[in-house]
């Protein structure tokens, strides 16, 4: 054990009293001791986000699906969604603006196909009893993260954004996680409308620490509304084989990088917030406008970056590969071919002589190096870093 190991555990000890404390508190505390209540609680919002499956499946990496009809989804819970017409489709086709790179980059992403649901249904993973109590403290959590992220600012609205971000597997422990995104966002911080999306890698919110497909929104601040995944209504699925927590495969550190090519823009039609992965142009599904506030016409903050969360005292976990950035992509997480769209839903580069650096970490935390654009990646930034005690 290195040092450096041994004094995260020495920490961790100390922390552990205060930790459980705080890990426990409120909400937590109540699971032992009024548990009758929150349990039926529980169950009956497990009841609504778990329909009655018409099939389960299997992925080879061993993830199960639940097949379930797209008209019955989670969504149409949501008392705004009551009267929601399904969009099945975008009414922009980006996939058709996607030029394929030149690049000597190997930028392929290996995702295991879940495969096999009939017609008129859509994947949508099982949530379990523990994911949803864990969902209560991640609301906490979302306050308290570390972050770099580059904020591109000349423009004044936005309807979207899009990047390939490099896959890697960053080590957390169970109770911290490490994500790289995109965030899009308007309002004031109360009552911020924020849409956010990339991998994560998050055991309490996946149970496990694979790099994972992963998307969050509220449209208050985190108080009351929204969630991740489809913790809660809000989100509508339409692909019959993509799907929130769907694993991607690492790349390897110094070794052939692996992307995802992750875009959302706002239907200017619908007004719809569409989540889709470029590189095919899979429409997976879309945050329905019904559901914002803020968020209903644009988006005045789109942010590219990393975040790396703990709870209150803890060392916060690595970002990225978790070393700082050099502008070597083999040995450090980057996003390529970032875009911002515009009010008709086209890609657009970003004016990166006005982007601003926004951080709230020490620089030997986590960094972030943004570049100007290359001919055949696009506008391209690094980041990551090892983490530890930030603040
Ligand atoms: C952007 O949305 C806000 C509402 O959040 C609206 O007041 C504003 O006019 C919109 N701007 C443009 C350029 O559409």
């Amino acid at each position: 054990m290195s040092c450096k190991s041994l004094y995260d555990w020495v920490v961790v000890l100390i922390l552990l009293n205060l930790t459980i404390e705080n890990y426990y508190g409120a909400e937590g505390r109540n699971d032992k001791v009024a548990s009758k209540e929150e349990d039926i609680e529980l169950e009956k919002k497990l009841k609504i986000l778990n329909k009655p499956p018409v099939k389960s499946i299997q992925t080879k990496l061993g993830d199960t699906y639940d097949c379930i009809n797209i008209y019955k989804q989670p969504a149409f819970d949501h008392p705004l969604l009551r009267n929601h017409k399904i969009q099945m489709k975008p009414n922009v086709i980006q996939g058709q603006q996607i030029k394929k790179p030149i690049s000597n980059m190997v930028f392929n992403v290996v995702r295991p196909k879940i495969d096999g649901c009939p017609s008129e249904t859509v994947p949508i993973r099982r949530t379990t009893k523990e994911e949803l109590v864990n969902t209560k403290h991640l609301s906490n959590w979302i306050k308290h993260r570390n972050f770099v992220l580059v904020l591109p600012s000349a423009e004044k609205v936005y309807y979207g954004g899009r990047a390939k971000i490099s896959i890697a597997n960053p080590r957390v422990d169970p109770d911290k996680f490490s994500t790289s995104q995109i965030w899009i966002q308007n309002g004031p911080v109360e009552e911020i409308n924020s849409i956010e999306f990339g991998w994560a890698v998050h055991p309490q919110l996946f149970g496990d620490y694979n790099a994972r497909i992963f998307g969050l929104w509220t449209a208050d601040g985190f108080k009351e509304t929204g969630c991740y995944n489809m913790l809660c209504p809000g989100f509508v699925q339409v692909h019959p084989e993509y799907s929130f927590g769907e694993q991607l495969v690492a790349g390897r550190y110094g070794g052939n990088q692996r992307a995802f090519d992750f875009s959302v823009h706002r239907d200017p039609e619908s007004g719809n917030w569409w989540f889709i992965n470029g590189k095919d142009n899979a429409r997976i599904g879309y945050w329905p406008k019904e559901i914002f506030t803020h968020l209903s016409e644009n988006a005045s903050v789109i942010g590219y970056g990393g975040v790396a969360g703990a709870d209150f005292g803890k060392l916060t976990p690595p970002m990225g590969y978790g070393y700082l950035p050099t502008i070597n992509s083999a040995y450090t997480c980057c996003m390529t071919e970032m875009k911002v769209v515009d009010d008709r839903g086209r890609y657009l580069d970003f004016d990166t002589s006005k982007v601003h650096i926004d951080r709230n970490a020490k620089t030997s935390c986590y960094d972030l190096i943004f570049s100007r654009k290359y001919i055949s990646l696009g506008i391209m930034m690094f980041f990551g870093g090892p983490g530890g005690d930030c603040l």
